[in-house]
């Protein structure tokens, strides 16, 4: 595995891999890999000729008085974990190379973004894809691996390759869970030892939802959201910020469920901010 923090350098690698005929699959995150990542680059290593991986904790995409500079950073073992799931090139860029001077061009992202957690975090997908064209532009071609549990950044993903028009294939990788449920993230290790036990509320919440709709038969988007708020309170530290029933398309909150709907929660455990999501399907009736 190589390991580079020089820009030109990843391109140039991803570059020599494409001239020589093979496929690149590219997997961007901040670090602090964990079980969710693994399986992520496993599946790029699986489907690509060559898996790149980048690790880099992007500030624009953290706003005032959030975990940038708490955020766990820990290279060597992130390195050993990318090596063992196949990864052939790792990019672990300083802020100084990927930002050197203060860049003066971002792209802004528009309605789709201003929803649920953009709503929460004015400015976060701006950042996202500001950071995200600018890695597809270093890596060039390729397919790019993002995770569901982050839907909403999923879809602002999709919509940025479609609206530039950039060279790359996106495809979803499945929400990684520990046996509770609780959907695995970096930041599960701001989790204290009871605020670990009640997390998986968040889960548990949306497959209450879930229930509703595909085995109750719920159309009311109302009552869905009315019985993920009720399964939320059985956990008295999970403080619920937003449930919401959307379209799995645009993420516009519908009123009536019909067919496929994505189901999006978000809260505080202590310290940490979890999100999670999961899809619903309303049969006909
Ligand atoms: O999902 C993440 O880890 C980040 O938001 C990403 C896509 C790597 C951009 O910094």
């Amino acid at each position: 595995m190589i390991v580079t923090s020089q820009p030109s350098e990843f391109s140039e690698l991803l570059e020599q891999a494409r001239r020589a005929g093979r496929t690149v699959g590219l997997h961007p995150t901040m670090g602090a890999l964990h079980a969710g990542h693994a399986a992520n680059v496993r599946r790029a290593a699986l489907e690509c000729d060559l898996a790149a991986v980048t690790i880099f904790v992007n500030p624009l995409q953290f706003g005032p008085g959030e975990d940038f500079e708490a955020y766990p950073r820990d290279l060597g073992v992130d390195l050993e974990l990318a090596e063992a799931a196949g990864a052939g090139v790792v990019f672990c860029p300083s802020t100084e190379a990927m930002y050197g001077r203060s860049p003066l061009v971002t792209v802004g992202v528009k309605g789709l973004a201003e929803r649920w957690e953009g709503a929460r975090r004015p400015g976060h997908f701006d950042g996202v894809a500001t950071v995200v064209t600018k890695l597809f532009a270093l890596a060039g071609p390729c397919t790019a691996y993002f995770g569901e549990k982050d839907y909403q950044q999923l879809v602002v993903v999709r919509r940025l390759v479609e609206d530039l028009s950039l060279p790359v294939r996106v495809e979803a990788c499945p929400t990684v869970r520990e046996a509770d449920g609780l959907a695995l993230s970096s930041r599960n290790r701001y989790l204290g030892p009871e605020e670990r036990e009640e997390a998986p509320g968040l889960y548990w919440a949306l497959l209450a939802g879930k229930r509703a709709i595909e085995e109750q038969g719920v159309a009311d988007a109302a009552l869905v959201v009315e019985e993920m708020h009720r399964a939320v309170r059985r956990q008295p530290l999970v403080e619920l910020e937003y449930a919401a029933v959307v379209s799995p398309e645009d993420l516009e909150p519908v009123d009536e469920v019909s067919g496929p709907a994505r189901l999006l929660i978000a809260g505080r455990v202590g310290l940490a901010r979890l999100i999670d999501n999961v899809a619903a399907e309303k049969e006909d009736a």
